[in-house]
């Protein structure tokens, strides 16, 4: 990082205090305030994180403006082409593409872990058949540090290893387990014979007294959003997996604590709300409407996969996914989707719209990743947790850099207190 030098005056104090700034490989230069409060007595306000850098990271990086999405230097668009989720994993996780050999060993290692402790199913049962399943993968998911004490120890290199291909491998049977509980049918065992994401597929929708074999169009699709999911740099889950992380907690509850953050509509929440809202429009001839209703600022009502913090230009994940969701209805015989139809009117109608031209509001990753799995048969309540599998990766990814940087101090955010100045403590007999 090179370094140039802000300046920064506070109201009428002569004292000027010269902040570094440092500029990575690509994107905006950020001004280190580390220093400031104690050479100014200020802190600096920035609630949202709109223009504060948290950490910094060779993992992921992203233009909004341009819409560019890259994972250690490659393109998203020719990775979710010409490569596959287990290569990309190795990717986040090793900072390179593997070469053969170590891809063999990687697939291999990750496919020895994908057994969960048989004690588990008892955890599952302890939950109502009416869980959202994302209840239950952030409860289970954290339970795993109560059966792998061997993978606990963030300090030991080997342990992290561990723990990571556990957390790789695991996810997808976790999320299996959650989906055959919720309705109340066996648990399906992994197959290693499959890759990655078709065993997950056969988790997910076989069952122990039929043969199921996977379709390999809906499979690659699947990997397809694995790959595009996988990471996106400081969103809230991925701080949040940093941030209880900075404390030295084990690896499983960090995860843990990312899926509950995935889990809000604001965020892995929104393709499930999708599903909703296209349902909720129904017909063609309502969008307009419902258009109307997104626009109006006293209607709480927002266009869902619309819309990106960092994104102000089309999601390149919604342009990969647009094209997947078209080879995936085409494959299942559900062109002319009711669904599909309302979606595509209302992203071209939106699209020309001044309100969100001027908004810069464009489709993101859930507004085409819904209908898929939609069309997949996978009910809407388990989109998130799908979300989860994917990005596990990325959350190991930066958790694993963050414990691995000398630098790594406990996150701890300051305030702006609005609250009261020092009050007398009344005793309740004599409060009015
Ligand atoms: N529909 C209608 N208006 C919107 C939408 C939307 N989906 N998104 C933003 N706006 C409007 C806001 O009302 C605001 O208008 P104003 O300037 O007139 O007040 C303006 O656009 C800016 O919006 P903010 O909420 O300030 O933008 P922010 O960056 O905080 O929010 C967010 C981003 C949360 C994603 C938002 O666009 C949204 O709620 N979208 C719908 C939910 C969604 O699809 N989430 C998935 C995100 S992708 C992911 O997590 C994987």
């Amino acid at each position: 990082m090179t370094t140039k030098k802000a300046i920064l005056k506070i109201g009428k104090s002569k004292t000027a205090h010269e902040l570094s700034v440092y500029s990575g490989t690509e994107g905006p230069d950020a001004i280190d305030v580390t220093a400031l409060y104690n050479e100014s007595g200020c802190f600096t306000y920035d609630p949202g994180f709109m223009s504060t850098a948290s950490c910094d990271s060779t993992i992921t990086y992203i233009d909004g403006e341009k819409g560019i999405l890259r994972y250690r230097g490659y393109d998203i668009a020719e990775l979710a082409k010409k490569s596959n989720f287990m290569e990309v994993c190795y990717l986040l996780l090793h900072g390179e593409l593997p070469n053969k050999k170590e891809y063999g060993l990687f697939v291999s290692e990750v496919k020895k872990y994908s057994l969960v402790h048989e004690q588990l199913q008892f955890l599952y049962r302890g939950f109502p058949r009416f869980s959202h399943p994302m209840a239950i993968m952030s409860g289970a998911f954290a339970s795993l540090s109560a059966f792998y004490h061997d993978s606990l120890d963030i300090r030991n290199k080997e342990q992290r290893k561990l723990a990571a291909l556990r957390m790789i491998a695991k996810t997808p049977t976790l999320a299996a387990m959650a989906y055959k509980y919720s309705i109340g049918r066996p648990f399906i065992y992994p197959r290693n014979d499959l890759d990655y994401t078709a065993n997950f597929l056969h988790m997910l929708f076989a069952s122990p007294s039929e043969e199921y074999v996977v379709n390999k169009v809906l499979a690659k699709a699947m990997d397809t959003i694995f790959i595009l999911h996988a990471d996106h740099e400081q969103n809230a889950s991925t701080s949040t997996v940093r941030l209880a992380g900075s404390s030295g907690a084990n690896p499983f509850a960090c995860i843990s604590a990312g899926i509950a953050s995935l889990w809000g509509p604001a965020h892995g929440g929104a393709n499930e709300a999708v599903i909703n809202m296209l349902e909720k429009i129904g017909d063609i001839k309502n969008i307009p409407n419902f258009i109307k209703k997104a626009k109006d600022k006293n209607d709480p009502f927002r266009l869902m996969g619309f819309g990106h913090r960092v994104y102000k230009n089309y999601d390149p994940r919604a342009s990969v996914l647009r094209d997947t969701c078209h080879s995936v209805l085409k494959e299942l015989g559900m062109q002319n989707n009711t669904l599909l139809k309302i979606a595509v009117t209302l992203e071209e109608i939106a699209l020309t719209d001044t309100y969100f031209i001027e908004r810069k509001l464009y489709p993101n990753v859930d507004f085409y990743s819904g209908i898929i799995y939609k069309a997949m048969g996978i009910p809407s309540n388990l989109f998130t947790v799908l979300f989860a599998i994917a990005r596990t990766i990325g959350w190991v990814a930066q958790w694993k850099e963050m414990i691995e940087d000398p630098k790594q101090k406990i996150g701890r955010p300051r305030q702006l207190y609005t609250g009261y100045k020092l009050r007398k403590y009344v005793p309740v007999a004599k409060r009015k």
